[in-house]
Parts: C-alpha cells; sequence; structure tokens
C-alpha cells in the first residue's frame, strides 16, 4: 500500500484538476459555439432551415466522449477516494472528540490536548466521534474532511510529513462558535514528540488550572479578561452575588466553591439554572482538579505555573 503524503494529496488534487480542466473546456466550448451561432445564423443572414435526418459519425462522438470522460472522472475519483479510506497498518491512532466548540485528542497513553501533535513522517489514524452535535474535521493541506457524529464512529487518516504546522477547521455548522472551532496539527521530530508525550513540555507555561479548564473545553466559552464570549468571564467569577430561582424563589447567593463546584458539574441544577443552559456539564472533572480550578478562581487567577495538580493535559 502507498502511504506517503503526497500521494492522498496527490490523488484528490489529480481527481480535482481533471474534473475542473474538463469542466472549464467543456464551459469555453459551448461558450464559443454559442457565439458562433449568434454570428453565422443572425436575423440578417437569414439562413434557410434544412432537415437534417441523422448523422452517426457525430451521435456515436456525443456518445462515446463523455462517456470516456464520465469514466475517468470515476477513476480518479475512486483511486482518490481509496487513497483516503485505506489507513496504513502501521498508523499511530488518535481518538478525536469534537464538542462544542473545540476539538479533543487522546493519545496513547492517555495524554490529551486540545491541539493534534504528531511526529514527523508518521501516518496517523484519526478515529472520531462528537459529545453533541455533528461537526467536520478539515485540515485542507491534508485534503481530508470527515463528519463527526455522536454516537458513531468515523475515522480520517494521513501522513505527517516534514515538522510543520497545519490548520483544522470545524467544516459542519454547529451553533454559535462554529467559526471559532479551530485548532493546529503541530508535526515535531519525534525526539521532541516523545518528550512532549511524557513531559508535557509544551503547554508547561500556563497554569495546571488552566489547562484543566482548556481540557474540559471551558474556554472555548469563558475569557480571562471579562470579555463575555458565550458564558460569563472567568475574571472576578469567584465571590460575586448571583440572583438564583430555588423552588420558585429568588434569592441571592455568593458564587463561592460550593456554588461553582454545582456550576461546573451540574449546570442545570435548579440552583444556578437560567445562568446558562447551553452549558454542557464537566461531569468528568475531578475532585483534585475541581480544587486546583477553585483555587484558581479564588487567588484571581494567577498566570504563573503552581504546583502539580496531577493534572494532564
Ligand atoms: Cu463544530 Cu462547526
Amino acid at each position: 500500500m502507498e502511504n506517503n503524503l503526497v500521494d492522498a494529496v496527490g490523488k484528490v488534487d489529480q481527481a480535482f484538476l481533471f474534473i475542473f480542466g474538463v469542466s472549464f473546456a467543456i464551459l469555453f466550448l459551448i461558450t464559443a459555439v454559442t457565439l458562433w451561432f449568434l454570428f453565422r445564423y443572425s436575423k440578417k443572414r437569414n439562413p434557410v432551415p434544412s432537415d437534417i435526418e441523422g448523422n452517426v459519425i457525430a451521435e456515436t462522438l456525443w456518445t462515446v466522449i463523455p462517456t470516456l470522460i464520465v469514466f475517468a472522472m470515476f477513476w480518479y475519483g475512486w483511486t482518490g477516494y481509496k487513497a483516503l479510506r485505506e489507513a496504513p497498518a502501521d498508523s499511530m491512532i488518535v481518538k478525536v472528540d469534537a464538542r462544542m466548540w473545540s476539538w479533543k485528542f487522546t493519545y496513547d497513553g492517555g495524554r490529551t490536548s486540545d491541539r493534534l501533535y504528531v511526529p514527523e513522517n508518521t501516518p496517523v489514524k484519526l478515529d472520531m466521534t462528537s459529545a453533541d452535535v455533528i461537526h467536520s474535521f478539515y485540515v485542507p493541506a491534508f485534503r481530508i474532511k470527515m463528519d463527526t457524529v455522536p454516537g458513531m464512529q468515523t475515522y480520517a487518516w494521513f501522513n505527517s510529513g516534514e515538522a510543520a504546522q497545519y490548520d483544522i477547521l470545524c467544516a459542519e455548522y454547529c451553533g454559535t462558535r462554529h467559526a471559532y472551532m479551530l485548532s493546529k496539527v503541530v508535526v515535531v521530530p519525534q525526539e521532541e514528540y516523545n518528550k512532549w508525550l511524557e513531559t508535557g513540555e509544551a503547554d508547561s507555561e500556563k497554569p495546571e488550572a488552566l489547562l484543566i479548564l482548556e481540557k474540559y473545553g471551558c474556554m472555548d466559552c469563558h475569557s480571562l479578561d471579562g470579555s463575555e464570549i458565550v458564558g460569563p468571564s472567568f475574571k472576578d467569577i469567584y465571590g460575586r452575588d448571583v440572583t438564583v430561582t430555588e423552588n420558585g424563589n429568588e434569592r441571592t447567593v455568593k458564587t463561592d466553591d460550593e456554588y461553582l463546584k454545582k456550576a461546573i458539574k451540574e449546570p442545570s441544577a435548579e440552583i444556578v439554572k437560567g445562568y446558562d443552559d447551553m452549558m454542557p456539564p464537566a461531569d468528568e472533572m475531578s475532585d483534585e482538579e475541581l480544587t486546583a480550578v477553585m483555587e484558581f478562581f479564588r487567588g484571581g487567577m494567577v498566570m504563573e505555573k503552581k504546583g502539580a495538580a496531577g493534572a494532564k493535559v
């Protein structure tokens, strides 16, 4: 099986260029003939119409040529499709979870990230699904675009090629922040990748709690600087007054540890409801992670890296 990047990308490009070329040639011919007929059969020239019985040569040509063109299109399309669907058996596997509105990548060994890190010149197979609605994983550079569907597994593969970065986009409209559901494929040398997988070097500048918030997709909708994205900003989120409705009665509560933990784990609970009913629960967040996040909120979100909360991001 051929498994180099140029091959799969090349085959998709061949199919595209062939269809584009044929379409362009036909457009050009039809336009030219139309213009010629306008001139040749104008009222001024007043041609005498004639009856034509048939023309075996013309009829054969206009049947055979389009049939050959359609077969050629099929051949280019089919070989390109096969190149995209047949992941090499030695592919590295990465799990992809789409959610509103970010991507989560899970590697062999359990490490997760919001950007896709891969070593150089490696075939990578992505096993994909979605946590909420249909998204579409799209990397133009690798010519791959595959829907991620809740309750269903889909896949795509590419060869990572040389060290570089490529854009990842969401190509299926999925709500408010669809246009911002962006990420990167980060291709690095094998040694750098191994080191990253082991130590998390690439993200080490950020505080642990922020990495946790990114891991659960919180940062897709909440800012740190006071600006409103979808949900309220994390700036000053701690210790302010909010009005909640409990058993039909309004009352004011402080956003303390208890309140915020509830809001994170169970955002539809009555005590926090009405606050934001678009929020998905981060119900897999562990107690240690919650504690680290609370400390981060309470301490005014100091951006220095703090002691280990044990979170893998
Ligand atoms: Cu996810 Cu659009």
